[in-house]
Order: C-alpha cells, then sequence, then structure tokens
C-alpha cells in the first residue's frame, strides 16, 4: 500500500516525491517525517473544488492540531484555505507563516483570558465558543477593548462518531460544546444575540476523528439545520454559517476504506440543502475543517533499525523484536490508541514481506509500534511507517529526554527542511533550576 507519490524505485528503495527516502533518512538521520507535498496540495484542492463546486461560497479550514509548521499553514493558505487554531502557539504559528487573520478560526474547550486577548488582538476571523462561560468572558474582553468578535457557536450534538471514544467528540457526554439536546445551545444563542462584543455568525459541531463512514455526518448535518432552524424562529436570527467539522478517516490499513472527499462533499451539501428545504430556512453556508484526510497519508516517518532479538514468546515459538531509534515519543498514537500503520523497509522495499515480527521504540516503556509482515530486518536497515502525517509531529513528545525529530518537504525531486531536529541544548533551555 503507497500513497500519492510514493513508488519503488529503479534502487529497490521507497521513493516519495521524487526523493530516495534511504538518501534522506542518511542527510538528514532518522527518526525524520517526511511529507509529500504535492499529495497535501492535492488534497487541500480536492476539498476546495468538490465543496467549491457543490456549494459556492463554502469554505475549508485547515485544523493543524493535526500537522502544524509555518510551511504547513503557509501551504494550506496558497492553497485557499482557512486555518483553524486551538491555542495560543497554534495562533502565533499560523501569524509567523502570514497566515491572514481574518482567515483564522479560534478553538478550544478551555480559552485563557491572555488567549481570548491574543486572538481579539490578532483580529481572528472567528472564535469558536465552547462553554457560556466563555462566551461571557470574551464578550467582556470584546467590548472592554471596544471591539465586536465574530462567533460561531460550537455545539454538542449528541451524535456518536462510530470512532474511538477518546476521539468521539459530539456526544452528549463530551466536555466539547454546549449540548444541543437539553436546549443549552438554544439559550446560549439566545444569550449571545443579547452581549456586547459578539457577533453571532453562524454554528459549529465537530463529532470525531478517523470516522470511515457517512452516516454520522449526513445525521450531523440535518440536526444542525434543524437547530438552526429551531433558533431562528425563537430569536428571529439566522445562522448564516454552519462549520461542520473534520473527521473523515485516511487509510491505515487494507481493511480500511474512508469514502473519498467528494462523497462526503456530496453528503454534507445535499443534506444542508433538503434539510433546509424541508424546514423553509435558508440555506447556511458550509464550511469544513478537515485535519487528519488532508495530510495523513501524505506523510511518513523514517527510523533506522538498531538490535534485532529473537526471544521466547511461548511454549516452542519466539518472537522477533526490531527495535527503531524512535517510538512513543515521536509516535504515542499505538499506545494512546492501538493505531497501526502501513510498514516497509525503504531499502529494501522490493522484497516481499516474510516474517511477522514487533516493531518497538527505544523508551523506557514497552512502547511496541507494531506487529508487521517484513523482510527479516537487520540492523542500519530502514523502517517506513506510512501514513504518519497526522497527529504524529504535532504529538510528540520528549519522553526520556529524546529530541523531536525534523520534518522535511519532499517535492519533485527536492527535499526541503522545514523543522529542524531538536537538539539537546534545547531541551536543556527551559531547566533553569
Ligand atoms: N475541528 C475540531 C474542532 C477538532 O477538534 C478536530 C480534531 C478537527 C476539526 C479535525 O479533525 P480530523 O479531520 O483531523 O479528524 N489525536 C487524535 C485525533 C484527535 C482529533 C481532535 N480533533 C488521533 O491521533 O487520532
Amino acid at each position: 500500500m503507497l500513497f500519492g507519490t510514493q513508488r519503488v524505485n529503479a534502487r529497490g528503495h521507497l521513493e516519495v516525491g521524487g526523493v530516495d527516502a534511504v538518501d534522506l533518512a542518511e542527510r538528514f538521520g532518522t527518526p525524520i517525517y517526511v511529507v509529500d507535498e504535492d499529495s497535501f496540495r492535492a488534497r487541500c484542492r480536492e476539498y476546495v473544488s468538490e465543496l467549491r463546486r457543490e456549494a459556492p461560497g463554502a469554505s475549508v479550514a485547515f485544523a493543524t492540531k493535526a500537522f502544524l509548521c509555518r510551511a504547513a499553514a503557509q501551504l494550506a493558505a496558497e492553497e485557499g484555505l482557512r486555518i483553524d487554531v486551538a491555542s495560543l502557539g497554534e495562533l502565533q504559528a499560523a501569524l509567523e507563516a502570514k497566515v491572514e487573520p481574518e482567515t483564522i478560526t479560534f478553538h478550544g474547550n478551555y480559552k485563557k483570558d491572555e488567549e481570548l486577548l491574543a486572538a481579539l488582538d490578532a483580529g481572528v476571523g472567528l472564535v469558536a465558543i465552547d462553554s457560556t462561560d466563555e462566551m461571557r468572558a470574551l464578550s467582556r474582553l470584546a467590548s472592554a477593548t471596544g471591539r465586536r468578535q465574530r462567533v460561531v457557536i460550537r455545539v454538542a450534538p449528541g451524535i456518536d462518531g462510530h470512532t474511538l471514544d477518546a476521539i468521539s467528540t459530539g456526544r452528549n457526554d463530551t466536555k466539547f460544546g454546549i449540548t444541543a439536546e437539553n436546549g443549552a445551545a438554544l439559550r446560549a444563542v439566545e444569550e449571545c444575540l443579547g452581549l456586547p462584543g459578539l457577533e453571532l455568525v453562524g454554528l459549529h459541531a465537530h463529532i470525531g476523528s478517523q470516522i470511515l463512514v457517512l452516516g454520522p455526518f449526513a445525521l450531523l448535518a440535518e440536526k444542525m439545520v434543524g437547530l438552526a432552524k429551531t433558533a431562528s424562529v425563537r430569536t428571529g436570527w439566522t445562522a448564516g454559517l454552519l462549520v461542520l467539522g473534520g473527521g473523515l478517516g485516511i487509510c491505515y490499513g487494507d481493511d480500511d476504506a474512508p469514502p473519498a472527499v467528494s462523497e462526503l462533499v456530496r453528503t454534507v451539501v445535499a443534506t444542508v440543502r433538503r434539510a433546509s428545504q424541508a424546514c423553509g430556512l435558508k440555506p447556511p453556508r458550509i464550511e469544513l475543517e478537515p485535519g487528519r484526510s488532508l495530510v495523513g497519508e501524505a506523510g511518513l516517518t523514517l527510523y533506522r533499525v538498531g538490535p534485532v532479538k529473537e526471544v521466547p514468546s511461548g511454549e516452542n515459538e519466539t518472537r522477533t523484536y526490531v527495535v527503531v531509534d524512535g517510538g512513543l515519543s515521536d509516535d504515542p498514537r499505538p499506545l494512546l490508541y492501538g493505531a497501526r500503520y502501513p510498514v516497509l523497509l525503504a531499502n529494501r522495499a522490493a522484497e516481499g514481506p516474510t516474517h511477522v515480527v514487533r516493531v518497538a521504540g527505544r523508551h523506557c516503556e514497552t512502547d511496541t509500534l507494531f506487529d508487521v509482515r517484513l523482510p527479516l530486518p537487520r540492523p542500519g536497515d530502514i523502517v517506513a511507517v506510512l501514513s504518519t502525517g497526522a497527529y504524529n509531529h504535532t504529538m510528540a513528545s520528549n519522553y526520556n529526554y529524546f529530541c523531536r525529530p525534523p520534518v522535511v518537504f519532499v517535492r519533485r525531486g527536492d527535499a526541503r527542511l522545514v523543522v529542524r531536529r531538536e537538539t539537546v541544548e534545547d531541551l536543556l533551555r527551559r531547566d533553569v533550576g
């Protein structure tokens, strides 16, 4: 299973963006995150063009929590996407990438006053309000500084995204958003309309991540139109915008069959249109805010194999451990969510798999990455883990004081370092005791 521009070249090596992955490992060291720029751009274009075709005026925002560096925010902005941020750090990175503040949405379920003020100061286009407490705080801060901030209210729509519990965020029992089903969201709309410093432009919901079926998205579109209609009857205010979140899943294995972007777009647009017509509501403008499905399959991680050990694993059975020079700190997802990925040997990509081996990290933890079928790895081989473009670089940590890997963008034979490898000096700079 290969993605985007990935192929096996004449040397029998994995190639991506026209660059030999083994050369990348030699040149930049390992572990390393590699992003296939053309494939990332292609996904951005697909979302934008599908949405524009189906619903002129609709927009796409890139959820930067999935993958962020200045180059990524710049790329998404160049492709015509808005940018979602969920912290001061993400906001700052987007601003430094010269993203137009007007195209930024500020998210988060606990935005501190200093963050709300920074968002106001930056002039972000939208703040997604997550609670009534936050709504009142933002109103106070905006009016104290003589501003009027455009906002959407994030609603918990009471929908199960049919994905992992940790990333199913649209149910009633969630810390995110304001509950729709008990009337709290409607009351928040009413209150918001009366608060100084705020201009309510629409409603927002996000039901989860790595969703592989379209049903929950259609249900979400329907429920949000229903809520907009009730709000309009109750208050006379009409939602001009429905932000229907991200969540589209990607391929992590042969058995994953995510719907195409075009199918998602058609489903959402048709449902909003039909539901609006049915209840006599002017169809609101639609925004989607994907993260994973824009960049996940465009990214891969390269590791170098260290020790290979065969150990007894049961009666007359053995297991081969293949230790790589990364693990939990550059990819916590296998331990957190039981995540799996396509894996191959980048320097022996033409060889068929012959052995089931356990690839493990080098942390002081049983950080098994995955059990996979590979040609029997040898020390020095390069392991390529595919589909790591989302929630790897942004979820990396410094456990064991390992330094976080660099990010390299590859495109048409060129490799461009966009985030350098962290150094021990970087780590120790904060240690002031
Ligand atoms: N919008 C909001 C408000 C979100 O909270 C998220 C993701 C997105 C958009 C983008 O969702 P996506 O298209 O990427 O599914 N760390 C987890 C994923 C957490 C997702 C959090 N929210 C993982 O590694 O699987």
